[in-house]
């Protein structure tokens, strides 16, 4: 496993280069073995791929898997942690309580989600009862998203709470309190972490201060940088 983390950290680590006539139909869905980046062609192989995948227990107890929903050439890419029960029965990422609120954040600031926003999220199977993902199913679920990153190609991502930025970025210690709303340059992307939007169905002040308060902050910075990204 830890090979496989290895071969998709992209920071300096010698990666493997598949073959020309490689089809990505031959990787066995139920090994965790090594899917390089440049593995698939297209979004679409990629997702008949995580349709039979069984790279981690969590294949055991899903109704469908959740690739994506929104434009694959957006220019922003929205990744959350994984699909809750409403995401589960529809295979597709947020589209619950946590869906609906993201969809009028992004709405306030005239971002448009079917346009502007590719949605996807770290892990694509629902964890049983809506727990964290387990470190080994997002090790598990790390090639695709890469994959997914490379292939949407955007400009910005936004990292929705924390296990979305441990799935990204897995040596950052900093919580989530500290570094959202910041610029982090990964991979040559700007990334920005963000609230979850569960953290603010929880926590529902608009207060100064308060994470309704924060994420309207954030989410008017990503708007200036979408703004910027589009005069270029
Ligand atoms: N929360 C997430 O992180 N992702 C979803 O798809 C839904 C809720």
């Amino acid at each position: 496993m830890t090979d496989q983390i290895d071969l998709f950290n992209a920071s300096g680590i010698e990666v493997t280069i598949p073959p020309k006539d490689f089809n990505p139909a031959d990787i066995p869905t139920s090994a965790q073995v090594p899917i390089p980046p440049g593995t698939y062609k297209s979004l679409d192989p990629l997702a008949a791929h995580c349709k039979s995948c069984q790279r981690c227990d969590l294949s055991q107890t899903r109704t469908n898997v959740v690739v994506s929903r929104g434009s694959r050439t957006a220019p922003i890419m929205i990744i959350g942690e994984g699909p809750g029960q409403q995401e589960d029965e529809q295979g597709l990422p947020f589209v619950g309580r946590s869906g609906q609120l993201l969809e009028k954040i992004l709405a306030s600031v005239r971002i448009d989600s079917e346009k502007d926003v590719y949605i996807c999220n770290i892990v694509k199977c629902r964890p049983p009862g809506n727990r964290n993902p387990l470190a080994a199913e997002i090790n598990a679920c790390r090639p695709y998203i890469l994959e997914q990153i490379r292939l949407v190609n955007p400009k910005i991502i936004l990292l929705t709470g924390a296990t979305s930025v441990k799935g990204i970025m897995p040596h950052e210690k900093r919580g989530i309190t500290k570094i959202r709303g910041q610029w982090i340059e990964w991979e040559g992307r700007q990334c920005m972490p963000i609230l979850h939007p569960a953290y603010l169905l929880r926590n529902p002040s608009r207060e100064k201060g308060k994470p309704k308060w924060l994420m309207w902050q954030d989410i008017q910075t990503v708007r200036a940088k979408l703004d910027e990204i589009l005069a270029e």
